[in-house]
């Protein structure tokens, strides 16, 4: 069965409830008809419920069963604000402030998380990355013991290629510039997810421009040291850089340039040393390469909320609701 009918396949057993705050969006509504019919999850769908239902009708969508609730009206409003002002304590975030954000959608869908009221959230269609993640760092947190969140995308390549054609490419969604412990710290997520998600024994490679001193230059030494920390941070995974993307993936060139490395020639997570590389690489991977690209799946966080891209698909919607209820879960294929 192919990775994508299994994840979905599993949601369906899993019955997680899902926000989707951008309710009154054509291709969030057609993506509901969809995850409904094939039993994916319980949807939740935030908007105003006039408009969400004469949109719905509008496309042909068919969205009964459905969930929907208006964050400008709901009773739930109270509890929600007062929790918020509790978590923003230090921030000093008054009562009315917390009220005012919980009109946006995107506040009320992690506050939904927050409160045991969701299992997770999917937003990003007619949303910016910031706006879509800012509520969730604000209100839901880290994992304990992990400092960062990144995003990470599922590349559907050639056969010969990561893990049976999978590999995983992190982070190409959030942190713009990671110091070396956040770099480490994102190599140690990034094969969780690998090994949760894809359920593959994690090679993970610490990309850069040079392999294994190859060149000399303060931006490669930031991955040499992202190396040794995330193999201190995990001593058991296996984890290797600094090297370019030819010796992390083609057998050949990895014994030439990394003899002896259990990752070289073999990796399945490709870790970018920036945001700036990790973005651009999968877009490239995906557009010229033709690849299926699945994410940005979001990692660290302390509940699953995942960030789409405004250019995504019906297609790419349901799918991330399978991901985002396998993630919810915890649980691997
Ligand atoms: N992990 C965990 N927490 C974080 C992270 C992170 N990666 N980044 C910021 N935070 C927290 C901060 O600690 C802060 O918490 P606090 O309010 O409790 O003190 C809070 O989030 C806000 O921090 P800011 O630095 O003010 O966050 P800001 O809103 O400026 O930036 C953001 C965060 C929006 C994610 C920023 O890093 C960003 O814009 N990244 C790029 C996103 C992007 O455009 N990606 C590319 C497109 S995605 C795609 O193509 C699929």
């Amino acid at each position: 069965m192919k990775l994508l009918d299994q994840i979905k396949e599993n949601a369906s057993k899993l019955n997680k409830r899902i926000v989707l705050p951008e309710g009154e969006e054509p291709r969030t509504l057609k993506a509901t008809e969809i995850i409904l019919k094939e039993n994916i999850a319980r949807v939740v769908l935030l908007g105003n419920i006039e408009a969400v239902n004469a949109k719905a009708k509008e496309i042909g969508a068919n969205i009964n069963g459905a969930e929907i609730i208006d964050p400008k009206t709901a009773p739930q409003r109270e509890a929600y604000a007062n929790l918020m002002v509790e978590l923003r304590k230090s921030k000093g975030l008054t009562k009315e402030e917390a009220l005012t954000l919980l009109d946006n959608p995107l506040y009320f869908g992690p506050m939904m998380i927050k409160s045991g009221d969701a299992d997770g959230e999917l937003a990003g269609a007619i949303n910016a990355t910031g706006d879509v993640l800012r509520p969730a760092f604000q209100f839901v947190k880290t994992l304990p013991g992990c400092s960062v969140v990144s995003g990470a995308f599922l590349m559907f390549v050639d056969k010969k290629f990561g893990h049976d054609g999978i590999l995983v490419f992190s982070d190409c969604a959030v942190m713009p510039d990671p110091t070396a412990q956040q770099l480490a710290e994102i190599a140690v997520t990034s094969a969780a997810t690998a090994k949760a998600i894809v359920g593959l024994e994690p090679r993970v490679a610490m990309l850069s421009f040079s392999t294994m001193g190859s060149a000399k230059h303060p931006m490669a030494d930031k991955v040499i040291e992202a190396t040794k920390l995330a193999q201190s941070l995990a001593p058991d995974l296996m984890i290797d850089g600094e090297m370019q993307l030819d010796a992390a993936i083609v057998k050949e060139v990895g014994e030439l340039k990394a003899p002896g490395s259990k990752v070289a020639g073999k990796a399945n997570v490709l870790v970018f040393p920036s945001l700036e590389a990790g973005n651009i690489g999968y877009k490239l991977v995906q557009r010229l390469a033709g690849a299926e690209a699945i994410g940005p799946v979001l990692q660290g966080m302390a509940a699953p909320i995942n960030d789409l891209s405004r250019g995504c698909s019906v297609t790419d919607i349901v799918n991330m609701v399978a991901v985002t209820a396998n993630q919810a879960a915890g649980v691997s294929k």
